[in-house]
């Protein structure tokens, strides 16, 4: 359990309070959800944001990328995930050329994660290429996070899901990244898969609070794939994700033993059953019977 000050538990989690957390050293914490019960369930933990990320592509979908998600999907799961939480702070992710064509485009798109879905605020990802749209969206009212490092929408451009930024000059150009969406007015960053050092030296020159995936602990928050932190993604666990529950086992456990029930006929039981009273029931066997009489006695069925 956590040792640091409780902040007020009644109060929503705006983006202005993340920027305070920054200020007072306290991390952030964020969770990926899809779905109302995930929302109510990492909520209800305490998280300080929820991100209805684009990755439920894979974690929910079940597509080999993030590249298929359409806003349509967005819009839908975030509805979904802002109908069960209530405190944490929704951001919501925008998929893959819902942002990059036009910044009115993106300005319409992101308005529809907002008005429809109810999100609080959108990601983006890219750096100083899409500071423009960052500003137009900011102008309009809607809050924005950044995505930058591995961005999994360019995963055909990087050449697959790998550490970013590990030379000076991919370094020094993920630093002005950084520098410009702070400019453009995001209010936050997430900086996935790059050094450890250079996500604290980027969290310490910005102003705007950064969320590490994979980016060690110098950053002012942390976020990771709820399907990764709980053991429902398979097998595969990614280098940077911890599995703090095996709930895919307790899942196919619980089935198996469902599906043992019910063919043992041990399933459903008194508990989930409901009677009829010994009446009505005798009126209903008295007809049946009858009917099955004549039927054995080679009446035409009624
Ligand atoms: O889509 C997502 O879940 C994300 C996080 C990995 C940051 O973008």
């Amino acid at each position: 359990m956590s040792t640091a000050v409780p902040m007020d538990a009644s109060r929503p989690i705006t983006t202005t309070t993340l920027g305070a957390m920054k200020q007072s050293g306290r991390p952030i914490v964020m969770v990926t959800a899809y779905d109302a019960p995930s929302a109510r369930l990492v909520d209800a933990a305490g998280v300080d944001a929820i991100l209805v990320g684009d990755s439920l592509g894979m974690t929910v979908l079940g597509f080999s990328s993030t590249l298929p998600v359409t806003l349509d999907d967005m819009v839908r799961h975030t509805a979904a995930v802002v109908r069960g939480a209530r405190r944490a702070l929704v951001v919501a992710d925008m998929p893959f050329l819902t942002f990059q064509v036009t910044a009115e485009e993106a300005l319409r798109n992101a308005g529809r994660l907002i008005a429809e879905g109810g999100a609080a605020a959108v990601k983006v990802e890219g750096g100083a290429s899409i500071a423009h749209t960052v500003r137009r969206l900011v102008e309009s009212g809607i809050p924005v996070m950044g995505h930058v490092g591995l961005t999994p929408q360019s995963v055909n451009v990087l050449g697959g899901y790998k550490v970013q930024a590990k030379e000076s000059p991919a370094a020094l150009q993920l630093l002005e990244d950084c520098r410009e969406l702070e400019d453009a007015g995001a209010f936050a960053v997430v900086l996935e898969c790059i050094p450890a050092e250079l996500a604290a030296l980027v969290s310490r020159e910005l102003g705007i609070p950064t969320i590490g995936i994979g980016a060690g602990v110098g950053c002012d928050g942390q976020v990771q794939v709820f399907h990764d932190l709980l053991g429902l993604g398979g097998d595969f666990t990614p280098r940077h994700a911890k599995r703090y529950a095996e709930i895919g086992e307790a899942i196919r456990d619980a089935v198996e033993a469902y599906a043992d029930d019910v063919r043992d006929r041990a399933f459903p039981g008194d508990a989930q059953s409901t009677r009829m009273d010994p009446e009505s029931l005798a009126v209903v066997e008295q007809q049946s019977k009858r009917r099955l009489r004549k039927i054995a006695g080679g009446e035409p069925r009624p």
